[in-house]
């Protein structure tokens, strides 16, 4: 009787409140939360050693990651500064109490752990669907080390065989639309500027600026160039490709466990 109402939905449902929960190991699909907190988990307790400096990504995986510092800090006195890298990640560093710092006063950090919208084979990052691209590289950018905590659904072969949103680019206002005929001019596809969902108008980043999505079309672009390029572009603040900087990703996997891959 009991089984027979046990469809698969139920059983997710019923896992993730925590009843049943030794049929997590056996054959219930883990919900995509569960996926990004075993990746969020092993990246921390791989990386993060006492006394780092540690760069605070965004978006909802990192949130797993946090939770995670500050799960060790109680538990075994960990201590970490911690950079972040938008609005969003200065507010979970204090909501857990960890201590906050930045790049004026710690420029140099040991490991950033971020998350992604795509990584492709070669571990080119498509970022920024949360908007935060600009800081987040800034802040991977003075980053020994860059580490990338996911679900399996970020992981690509090619950029945009999974993740169809585009690449995000930050622009200036004023120079939107120029940038726009540019890139659709130079590259193809085309650029959306990214509008907010409570409130009328453009998404406006943290650092006040707009976000355009290049829809492309050609997947076989060389991403190294094609970031050089848009950077050049007079207004282009910054791009979310992120090229040579991830040094390993954590993907957690649908079944349980994480697949690790390292940049070669
Ligand atoms: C924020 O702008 C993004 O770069 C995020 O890091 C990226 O979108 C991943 O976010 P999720 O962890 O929510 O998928």
């Amino acid at each position: 009787m009991l089984l027979k109402i046990l469809t698969p939905s139920v059983l997710k449902r019923t896992v993730s409140v925590g009843i049943f929960s030794r049929l997590r190991s056996t054959n219930v699909k883990m919900s995509l939360e569960e996926a990004k907190q075993a990746a969020a988990i092993q990246a921390v307790d791989n990386f993060i050693q006492n006394n780092m400096v540690v760069g605070i990504g965004s978006g909802s995986t990192v949130i797993y990651a946090v939770q995670r510092l500050a799960e060790r800090a109680e538990t075994e006195n960990l201590k970490v500064t911690c950079v972040p890298t938008s609005f969003q990640a200065k507010g979970l560093i204090n909501k857990h109490n960890l201590k906050l710092a930045e790049l004026d006063t710690h420029p140099v950090i040991d490991v950033t752990i971020d998350g992604a919208d795509e990584v492709d084979s070669n571990m080119v990052l498509i970022k920024g669907g949360g908007g935060c691209l600009l800081q987040e590289k800034i802040v991977a950018s003075c980053s020994k080390l860059l580490i990338v905590i996911a679900d399996y659904t970020k992981d690509s072969t090619k950029l945009g065989d999974r993740y169809k949103k585009g690449i995000p680019i930050e622009v200036v206002p004023m120079a939107y639309v120029p940038v726009k005929q540019k890139i659709e001019a130079r590259f193809g596809g085309k650029t959306e500027l990214r509008k907010a969902i409570a409130k009328a108008g453009p998404v406006v980043t943290d650092n006040g600026n707009f976000i355009l999505d290049w829809l492309f079309t050609d997947q076989n672009l060389n991403w190294e160039l094609v970031n050089q390029e848009l950077n050049l572009i007079p207004g282009v603040v910054e791009t979310g490709l992120f090229v040579n900087m991830c040094y390993k990703a954590f993907f957690g996997q649908p079944e349980g466990g994480v697949v690790e891959r390292i940049r070669k």
